[in-house]
Protein backbone atom coordinates (compact mmCIF):
# COMPACT_ATOMS: atom_id res chain seq x y z
CA UNK A 1 0.00 0.00 0.00
CA UNK A 2 1.40 3.28 -0.64
CA UNK A 3 1.96 6.02 2.18
CA UNK A 4 -1.20 8.31 1.87
CA UNK A 5 -0.89 11.93 0.28
CA UNK A 6 -1.85 13.59 3.49
CA UNK A 7 -1.45 12.13 7.00
CA UNK A 8 -2.89 14.09 10.07
CA UNK A 9 -2.03 12.61 13.57
CA UNK A 10 -3.57 14.23 16.54
CA UNK A 11 -3.44 17.49 14.95
CA UNK A 12 -4.00 20.74 16.78
CA UNK A 13 -4.58 24.08 16.51
CA UNK A 14 -5.01 26.70 19.39
CA UNK A 15 -4.58 29.95 18.79
CA UNK A 16 -4.62 32.91 21.17
CA UNK A 17 -7.74 35.32 21.12
CA UNK A 18 -9.02 38.00 23.85
CA UNK A 19 -10.11 36.14 26.31
CA UNK A 20 -7.50 33.29 26.13
CA UNK A 21 -6.28 30.08 23.89
CA UNK A 22 -9.41 29.28 21.46
CA UNK A 23 -9.06 25.26 20.54
CA UNK A 24 -9.85 25.57 17.32
CA UNK A 25 -8.55 22.30 16.19
CA UNK A 26 -8.76 19.48 18.77
CA UNK A 27 -7.03 16.56 17.65
CA UNK A 28 -7.82 15.58 13.82
CA UNK A 29 -6.66 11.88 12.86
CA UNK A 30 -6.98 11.10 8.70
CA UNK A 31 -5.17 9.84 6.26
CA UNK A 32 -6.21 10.91 2.99
CA UNK A 33 -5.17 8.87 -0.07
CA UNK A 34 -3.75 9.84 -3.23
CA UNK A 35 -6.60 10.09 -6.45
CA UNK A 36 -9.00 10.44 -3.30
CA UNK A 37 -11.37 13.21 -3.50
CA UNK A 38 -12.58 14.43 -0.38
CA UNK A 39 -15.40 16.68 0.85
CA UNK A 40 -14.95 18.72 4.02
CA UNK A 41 -18.26 19.78 5.75
CA UNK A 42 -19.72 21.10 8.72
CA UNK A 43 -21.01 24.30 10.60
CA UNK A 44 -19.64 27.43 9.83
CA UNK A 45 -17.08 27.91 12.65
CA UNK A 46 -16.50 24.07 12.74
CA UNK A 47 -12.70 24.83 11.71
CA UNK A 48 -12.83 23.57 8.07
CA UNK A 49 -10.85 26.56 6.94
CA UNK A 50 -7.99 25.85 9.56
CA UNK A 51 -8.08 22.51 9.00
CA UNK A 52 -7.71 23.49 5.17
CA UNK A 53 -4.84 25.72 6.37
CA UNK A 54 -2.80 23.00 8.33
CA UNK A 55 -2.77 20.67 5.41
CA UNK A 56 -1.33 23.77 3.03
CA UNK A 57 1.32 24.35 5.69
CA UNK A 58 -0.08 27.83 6.06
CA UNK A 59 -1.12 27.38 9.55
CA UNK A 60 1.36 25.52 11.83
CA UNK A 61 -0.44 22.66 14.08
CA UNK A 62 -0.03 23.37 17.67
CA UNK A 63 0.43 20.01 18.46
CA UNK A 64 0.48 16.39 16.55
CA UNK A 65 1.85 15.46 13.09
CA UNK A 66 0.74 16.88 9.75
CA UNK A 67 2.71 14.83 6.91
CA UNK A 68 1.48 15.82 2.78
CA UNK A 69 3.46 14.01 0.29
CA UNK A 70 5.49 12.36 2.37
CA UNK A 71 7.13 15.49 3.90
CA UNK A 72 6.32 16.17 7.59
CA UNK A 73 5.34 19.87 7.46
CA UNK A 74 5.43 20.86 11.24
CA UNK A 75 9.18 20.15 10.43
CA UNK A 76 9.88 23.18 7.97
CA UNK A 77 10.69 26.37 8.04
CA UNK A 78 8.93 29.08 6.34
CA UNK A 79 11.27 29.32 2.94
CA UNK A 80 10.92 25.55 2.78
CA UNK A 81 7.67 25.25 3.49
CA UNK A 82 7.07 27.71 0.24
CA UNK A 83 9.25 25.88 -1.98
CA UNK A 84 7.54 22.19 -1.08
CA UNK A 85 3.99 23.98 -1.66
CA UNK A 86 5.13 25.83 -5.10
CA UNK A 87 6.60 22.32 -6.46
CA UNK A 88 3.51 20.31 -5.21
CA UNK A 89 0.04 21.70 -4.32
CA UNK A 90 -2.37 23.93 -5.52
CA UNK A 91 -4.27 26.26 -2.82
CA UNK A 92 -7.49 28.18 -3.14
CA UNK A 93 -8.54 30.34 -0.06
CA UNK A 94 -11.85 31.18 0.98
CA UNK A 95 -11.27 35.18 -0.18
CA UNK A 96 -9.22 34.82 -3.12
CA UNK A 97 -5.84 36.17 -2.52
CA UNK A 98 -5.46 37.65 -5.90
CA UNK A 99 -2.44 40.05 -6.15
CA UNK A 100 -4.67 43.40 -6.91
CA UNK A 101 -1.79 45.02 -9.32
CA UNK A 102 -1.65 42.01 -11.40
CA UNK A 103 -4.01 41.19 -14.62
CA UNK A 104 -6.08 38.08 -14.24
CA UNK A 105 -3.76 36.87 -17.04
CA UNK A 106 -0.61 37.48 -14.76
CA UNK A 107 -2.38 35.99 -11.25
CA UNK A 108 -2.59 33.15 -13.24
CA UNK A 109 1.09 33.03 -15.26
CA UNK A 110 3.23 33.77 -12.05
CA UNK A 111 3.17 30.59 -10.56
CA UNK A 112 3.87 28.83 -13.43
CA UNK A 113 6.99 31.37 -14.25
CA UNK A 114 8.01 30.56 -10.50
CA UNK A 115 7.89 26.92 -11.66
CA UNK A 116 10.42 27.95 -14.71
CA UNK A 117 7.62 26.91 -17.49
CA UNK A 118 8.89 28.53 -20.53
CA UNK A 119 5.15 29.43 -21.89
CA UNK A 120 3.57 30.31 -18.70
CA UNK A 121 1.72 33.03 -20.78
CA UNK A 122 -0.14 31.37 -23.09
CA UNK A 123 -0.72 28.29 -20.74
CA UNK A 124 -2.44 30.95 -18.52
CA UNK A 125 -4.71 32.28 -21.25
CA UNK A 126 -5.66 28.80 -21.96
CA UNK A 127 -6.38 28.12 -18.16
CA UNK A 128 -8.70 31.08 -17.70
CA UNK A 129 -10.31 30.24 -20.95
CA UNK A 130 -11.26 26.94 -19.42
CA UNK A 131 -12.51 28.87 -16.54
CA UNK A 132 -14.73 30.89 -18.97
CA UNK A 133 -12.69 34.12 -18.59
CA UNK A 134 -11.02 34.32 -21.60
CA UNK A 135 -12.52 37.86 -21.73
CA UNK A 136 -11.27 38.94 -19.01
CA UNK A 137 -7.99 38.54 -19.17
CA UNK A 138 -6.60 41.75 -18.74
CA UNK A 139 -8.68 42.79 -15.83
CA UNK A 140 -7.42 43.93 -12.39
CA UNK A 141 -8.89 41.77 -9.43
CA UNK A 142 -10.99 45.16 -8.50
CA UNK A 143 -12.56 45.17 -12.14
CA UNK A 144 -13.99 40.90 -11.79
CA UNK A 145 -16.72 40.25 -9.64
CA UNK A 146 -16.73 37.91 -6.76
CA UNK A 147 -17.25 34.75 -8.97
CA UNK A 148 -14.93 35.79 -11.36
CA UNK A 149 -12.16 36.11 -9.00
CA UNK A 150 -12.90 32.65 -7.39
CA UNK A 151 -12.66 31.80 -11.11
CA UNK A 152 -8.78 33.12 -11.61
CA UNK A 153 -8.01 31.84 -8.56
CA UNK A 154 -8.72 28.43 -9.26
CA UNK A 155 -7.18 28.64 -12.68
CA UNK A 156 -4.25 29.78 -10.95
CA UNK A 157 -4.37 26.91 -8.70
CA UNK A 158 -4.48 24.27 -10.95
CA UNK A 159 -2.11 25.56 -13.65
CA UNK A 160 0.63 23.85 -12.01
CA UNK A 161 -1.16 20.37 -11.53
CA UNK A 162 -0.25 20.12 -8.23
CA UNK A 163 -0.09 16.56 -7.27
CA UNK A 164 -2.86 17.80 -3.91
CA UNK A 165 -4.94 20.36 -5.01
CA UNK A 166 -6.70 22.14 -1.45
CA UNK A 167 -9.53 24.69 -2.20
CA UNK A 168 -12.21 26.32 0.08
CA UNK A 169 -15.72 26.79 -1.00
CA UNK A 170 -14.85 26.57 -4.68
CA UNK A 171 -18.14 26.65 -5.45
CA UNK A 172 -19.70 29.22 -3.46
CA UNK A 173 -20.12 32.23 -5.22
CA UNK A 174 -21.22 30.87 -8.32
CA UNK A 175 -23.93 30.65 -10.28
CA UNK A 176 -24.96 26.60 -11.23
CA UNK A 177 -23.61 27.03 -14.75
CA UNK A 178 -19.95 28.19 -13.57
CA UNK A 179 -20.37 25.97 -10.33
CA UNK A 180 -20.68 22.58 -12.71
CA UNK A 181 -17.86 24.25 -15.28
CA UNK A 182 -15.78 24.57 -12.21
CA UNK A 183 -16.93 20.92 -10.37
CA UNK A 184 -15.48 19.57 -14.07
CA UNK A 185 -12.33 21.44 -13.89
CA UNK A 186 -11.41 20.20 -10.30
CA UNK A 187 -12.42 16.75 -10.88
CA UNK A 188 -10.01 16.28 -14.58
CA UNK A 189 -7.46 17.50 -12.29
CA UNK A 190 -8.05 14.07 -10.64
CA UNK A 191 -8.79 11.99 -13.82
CA UNK A 192 -6.21 13.38 -15.72
CA UNK A 193 -3.66 14.49 -13.65
CA UNK A 194 -4.43 11.99 -10.91
CA UNK A 195 -4.71 14.74 -8.33
CA UNK A 196 -6.02 14.40 -4.72
CA UNK A 197 -8.86 17.32 -3.71
CA UNK A 198 -9.78 18.24 -0.32
CA UNK A 199 -12.83 20.80 -0.82
CA UNK A 200 -14.16 22.19 2.08
CA UNK A 201 -17.56 22.62 0.64
CA UNK A 202 -21.50 23.46 1.65
CA UNK A 203 -22.42 22.41 -1.79
CA UNK A 204 -24.44 19.22 -1.77
CA UNK A 205 -23.85 18.68 -5.66
CA UNK A 206 -20.16 19.15 -5.04
CA UNK A 207 -19.98 16.90 -1.69
CA UNK A 208 -22.26 14.12 -3.59
CA UNK A 209 -19.02 14.11 -6.62
CA UNK A 210 -16.69 13.43 -3.72
CA UNK A 211 -15.54 9.75 -2.59
CA UNK A 212 -15.62 10.65 0.91
CA UNK A 213 -16.97 13.25 3.15
CA UNK A 214 -15.55 14.48 6.09
CA UNK A 215 -17.15 15.97 8.79
CA UNK A 216 -16.08 18.66 11.43
CA UNK A 217 -18.09 19.75 14.65
CA UNK A 218 -16.50 22.03 16.94
CA UNK A 219 -13.25 21.45 15.44
CA UNK A 220 -13.48 17.20 15.74
CA UNK A 221 -14.28 14.83 13.45
CA UNK A 222 -17.77 14.23 13.58
CA UNK A 223 -18.42 10.54 15.24
CA UNK A 224 -19.92 9.01 11.81
CA UNK A 225 -16.10 9.74 9.96
CA UNK A 226 -14.15 8.66 13.55
CA UNK A 227 -13.90 5.06 12.07
CA UNK A 228 -13.13 5.80 8.35
CA UNK A 229 -10.20 7.64 9.72
CA UNK A 230 -8.51 4.51 11.39
N1 LIG B 1 -6.71 33.72 14.00
C1 LIG B 1 -7.68 33.26 14.81
N2 LIG B 1 -7.64 33.50 16.13
C2 LIG B 1 -8.60 33.04 16.96
N3 LIG B 1 -9.65 32.30 16.54
C3 LIG B 1 -9.75 32.04 15.23
C4 LIG B 1 -8.78 32.49 14.28
N4 LIG B 1 -9.13 32.06 13.06
C5 LIG B 1 -10.28 31.38 13.22
N5 LIG B 1 -10.67 31.37 14.52
C6 LIG B 1 -11.86 30.68 15.06
O1 LIG B 1 -11.74 29.29 14.79
C7 LIG B 1 -12.98 28.71 14.50
C8 LIG B 1 -12.91 27.94 13.20
O2 LIG B 1 -12.74 28.85 12.12
P1 LIG B 1 -12.74 28.38 10.61
O3 LIG B 1 -12.48 29.58 9.78
O4 LIG B 1 -11.78 27.24 10.48
O5 LIG B 1 -14.24 27.85 10.44
P2 LIG B 1 -15.00 27.29 9.15
O6 LIG B 1 -15.49 25.92 9.50
O7 LIG B 1 -14.14 27.42 7.96
O8 LIG B 1 -16.27 28.26 9.03
P3 LIG B 1 -17.02 28.90 7.73
O9 LIG B 1 -17.92 27.81 7.20
O10 LIG B 1 -17.80 30.02 8.34
O11 LIG B 1 -16.00 29.35 6.76
C9 LIG B 1 -13.98 29.86 14.48
O12 LIG B 1 -14.72 29.83 15.68
C10 LIG B 1 -13.12 31.11 14.39
O13 LIG B 1 -13.74 32.19 15.06
MG1 LIG C 1 -14.20 28.65 6.32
Amino acid sequence: MTDPVLSLTDARLTLPGNAGPVEILRGITLNIQRGETVGLVGPSGSGKSSLLMLMAGLERATGGQVRALGQDLTALDEDALARFRRGNMGVVFQSFHLIPTMTALENVAIPLELAGAPDAFPRAEAELAAVGLAHRIDHYPSQLSGGEQQRVALARAAAPRPALFLADEPTGNLDATNGAAIMDLLFSLRDRHGATLVLVTHDADLARRCDRIIRLADGRLATADLKAAE
